[in-house]
């Protein structure tokens, strides 16, 4: 079937459902998102969204902090464009109908997390994300002009190469025409052509056995853009969260949130001794390239499997009050946070580069933009600071609309393109590779591409995920198509970027540490 529309946006999670709230304004818009619409990282974000509210704060100060924690990598222009954007991006939040918390004197509360001099945190409770994404569903719902199609897969962007030309990389004259996506409940694959293309699909924590993120973040934006020769930067520097919840087996893992450090809980060994101090003078509210770092290093020297977070010494009723969904997560498996340590390890929770794009999320493709996690902005350098991420985008879902309503009525719908081919394809024989598969990726990731890297570790990593890449690759030009095979595939695409990034870069900076280049180069 095809189908043609003015705006297609992949991914429902706050940068794609803010991007399309805003252009339904000028036109049809199509949402296709892989699950239900809730599912993303944006209803699992806990400690909440970064601004300049109070008086005592400056976006000097907020600038400041964003470019430490960048450590050189970040573009300077745009963490100023989007601190200083950031209250009005708040406004209309609020507008929409999302709510944050107030404190006793009816001013917004403001949380401290790491890396940030100032409180500056918006929150609602510890579950702003959920208040977000629940807030901004309503609100499309109620769009006539928004179209979601929920278990609908995007598998490719549609380009020249599907009209037959050769597209080579770096080519700077490609255009984007729309998307192949996968009905997945009907089993068939449409066509959608669409005047802008936007790409909204997260992150890509499941390249690890260990991530807060939910199933969905398999980058496969970031696949797409590469395979349609799109250009992709800074994939080395992937985020892992210092604190989630140890808690064998549990997918994804529990996030105990920054904002708890924030509030006074403190790392300690399982011996009952804080560390933090001998690693960095901001102790536990370090940034977290720092912290995540620490921790590897103590349960490594002491061969542990986690370290604690400690809330005892604090005030139990003000805790349950402020991080309620912990309180209750944690008595869930015996442990009442007023008393009990938390037991915590790192876990991938973000990735820092992804598809370039510029100051309005343009992407180096014609016709398709790139928001949220799955871009490269500029924005987080080598190292993301705290809660800056919700603040990217929607800052950049909102350029973008902006810049993409302006070209609807010049361009025309390319109606062309031929329907996906499906000749050829049979029905998987095991399954159960593709699933095997997955989870060797992902220990192949975990064990050499994770918070400490070498030489020696890399070179491994690449030539284990050649050999799946070879099995995928025969398997997806025999298979018929499904939701996990395009998952592998695209996660093996992004697991050798991630591997061939983090070897070009001759250095240790910000989330990239390599024991074999351990100083920061001066020149880059
Ligand atoms: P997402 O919210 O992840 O949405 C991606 C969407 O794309 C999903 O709907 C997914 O189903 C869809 N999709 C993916 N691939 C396809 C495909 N092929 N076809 C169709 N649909 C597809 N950041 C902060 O700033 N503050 C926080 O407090 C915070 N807490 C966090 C806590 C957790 C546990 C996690 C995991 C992240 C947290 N982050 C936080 C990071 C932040 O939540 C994310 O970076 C941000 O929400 C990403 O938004 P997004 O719209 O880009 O992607
Ligand atoms: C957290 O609440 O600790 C996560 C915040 C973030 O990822 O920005």
């Amino acid at each position: 079937m095809k189908t043609t529309v003015d705006f297609l946006v992949i991914g429902s999670g706050l940068a794609g459902l803010q991007f399309a709230l805003k252009a339904s304004r000028y036109g049809k818009v199509i949402i296709v998102t892989k699950s239900a619409p809730d599912v993303s990282s944006t209803w699992y974000a806990q400690g909440g969204i970064a601004a300049v509210i109070r008086e005592s704060d400056t976006f000097e100060k907020h600038i400041q902090d964003t470019l430490h924690s960048g450590n050189g990598l970040c573009n300077p222009d745009i963490v100023e464009m989007v601190i200083r954007e950031a209250p009005e991006k708040i406004r209309e939040l609020v507008n929409m109908g999302v709510e944050f918390d107030k404190n006793d004197n009816g001013d917004l509360d403001l949380a401290r997390e790491g890396g940030h001099s100032e409180n500056r945190i918006l929150h609602y409770k510890d579950v702003t994300g959920r208040m977000i994404e629940e807030t901004l569903i309503r609100r499309v719902r109620e769009n006539k002009n928004i179209t979601v199609r929920e278990h609908t897969f995007a598998i490719d962007l549609i380009t020249q190469h599907h009209l037959g030309k050769l597209v080579k990389r770096w080519h700077t004259d490609i255009t984007c025409y729309g998307a192949y996506v996968l009905d997945i409940k009907g089993n068939k694959v449409d066509t959608i052509l669409s005047k802008i293309t936007v790409v909204a699909t997260g992150g890509v924590g499941n390249l690890y056995q260990t991530t807060t993120n939910p199933p969905v973040a398999t980058g496969d934006g970031i696949a797409m853009v590469y395979r349609a020769k799109g250009i992709i930067e800074n994939m080395e520097f992937v985020q892992f969260h210092p604190t989630s919840l140890f808690h064998s087996g549990e997918r994804p893992s529990f996030l105990i949130t920054e904002a708890l450090r924030g509030f006074g809980a403190i790392l300690k060994t399982a011996d009952g001794n804080e560390f933090m101090e001998k690693y960095d003078e901001r102790g536990c509210l370090a940034p977290r390239d720092i912290v995540a770092r620490a921790i590897d290093n103590e349960m490594k020297i002491r061969g542990e499997d986690y370290v604690y977070l400690d809330c005892s010494h604090l005030d139990g009723d003000k805790l349950i009050k402020h991080f309620p969904n912990i309180y209750e997560k944690c008595l869930t498996i015996g442990i009442d946070i007023r008393h009990d340590p938390i037991p915590v390890v790192p876990a991938a929770h973000y990735l820092c580069g992804g598809i370039r794009v510029n100051e309005n999320g343009k992407s180096s493709i014609h016709r398709l933009y790139a928001i949220g996690e799955t871009s490269s902005t500029g924005m987080h350098g080598a190292n993301r600071l705290a809660s800056n991420s919700l603040l990217e985008a929607v800052v950049f879902a909102d350029r973008a609309a902006i810049e993409a309503v302006k070209l609807i009525d010049v361009i025309e719908i390319n109606e062309k393109i031929p329907e996906w081919n499906i000749e050829g394809t049979t029905l998987p024989e095991e399954m159960i590779l593709v699933t095997q598969s997955y989870r060797e990726m992902q220990q192949i990731m975990s064990n050499y591409v994770g918070i400490v890297r070498s030489n020696l570790r890399l070179q491994r990593a690449l030539s284990r995920l050649e050999i799946i890449y070879r099995e995928t690759e025969e398997l997806y030009k025999k298979s018929v198509l499904s939701r996990k095979l395009c998952e592998l595939r695209n996660l093996i695409n992004v697991g050798y970027l991630v591997i061939k990034m983090a070897q070009e870069r001759k250095e240790s900076r910000g989330l990239h540490y390599n024991i074999d280049y351990p100083e920061k180069r001066l020149n880059l």
